[in-house]
């Protein structure tokens, strides 16, 4: 009998990305193929529902599946930039990022700088969507939707300041994986409902150089796309982490600007309530004024809202 837990449900609206996986379906305890490997489905049995209601795939088939469904999505994704859909865009980008971060140290990062591509092209023309995107919001504000916010308001950033698209892309790209390393900080100091306690902090100070790490190392993204991940939580003053510097690559000071600005503006915890956007970038004037970011790039940033 074949074990439940070499198993892994698939969603129904996926089923038709799936081509070189096998599809199963259970019975009787055991799991029997019901697509083969290097097929797909037929739109007329997925239209009619004729197949099994829940499948699955084989746990060795994980990776293979995530880059089939990556693929998927970002075909989805260059559809949907056309007809103008911006809310569809938006959610098919998260259910990508979402099973990107489910395996980032098997590659599946490199499905993303395609992502960005789709998204700098398609907006470029046409840049206040982008400014809507950040905007959109879903029910389960998540490292994710955050990551995805971010990403939208730096390439606004990009648009605004008119920079070259290989510019715009490699900064996007960074933004989109600036927290990556968050999947490896357990899930309860993530989501904690209160303050964390110095420990749990101590830990949390780690997710930039694993980001960096699972950026530049396990997924083979040149080192200046992981600089953002590295150094998006140091500050101009020497009073950030995870080195303490002074001297911060742009990337670095514009994410951290970004990515402040998108945490309290969206979100929400039981202890905090999220502001708006003008509250918030009141807040973050102070912190220029201490000398904690850089008040040009700030100053852009707040006109690129505009
Ligand atoms: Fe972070
Ligand atoms: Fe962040």
């Amino acid at each position: 009998m074949l074990q439940e837990k070499n198993y892994i449900a698939i969603r129904n609206s996926q089923i038709n990305y799936y081509k070189n996986v096998g599809l199963y379906y259970a019975e009787n305890g055991s799991f029997v193929l019901y697509k083969p490997p290097g097929k797909l489905m037929t739109d007329l049995r997925l239209e009619e529902e004729r197949h099994p209601p829940e499948l699955y795939i084989h746990q060795q088939d994980r990776i293979v599946a995530i880059k089939e469904l990556q693929a998927g999505f970002n075909r989805h994704i260059s559809r949907s930039i056309k007809t103008g859909n911006v809310v569809a865009v938006k959610s098919t980008l998260c259910h990508l990022v979402e099973e990107t971060l489910t395996e980032p140290r098997s590659g599946t990062l490199q499905a993303l700088p395609e992502t960005v591509d789709t998204l700098v092209s398609g907006y470029s023309k046409n840049p206040e969507i982008i400014k809507t995107f950040a905007s959109i919001s879903f029910k389960d504000y998540s490292t994710v939707i955050h990551s995805v916010n971010v990403m939208a308001l730096t390439l606004g950033f990009c648009f605004y300041s008119k920079m070259s698209f290989y510019e715009t892309k490699r900064l996007g790209l960074s933004a989109l994986l600036h927290d990556v390393g968050k999947t490896e900080i357990p899930e309860k100091i993530l989501r904690a409902p209160r303050k964390l306690t110095r420990k749990e902090f101590n830990i949390m100070k780690r997710h930039p150089k694993l980001g960096e790490y699972i950026i530049r190392v396990k997924s083979g993204i040149d080192g200046g796309i992981a600089r953002g991940a590295l150094e998006h939580h140091e500050k101009l003053d020497g009073s950030g982490y995870p080195q303490g510097i002074q001297h911060i690559s742009f990337v670095g000071q514009l994410l951290g600007i970004i990515d402040c600005y998108e945490a309290l503006t969206n979100e929400e915890r039981p202890y905090r309530r999220a502001k708006s956007p003008l509250d918030t970038l009141k807040l973050l004037k102070t912190d220029v004024e201490a000398g904690k970011f850089d008040r040009k790039i700030f100053e852009k940033f707040c006109y690129s809202l505009v």
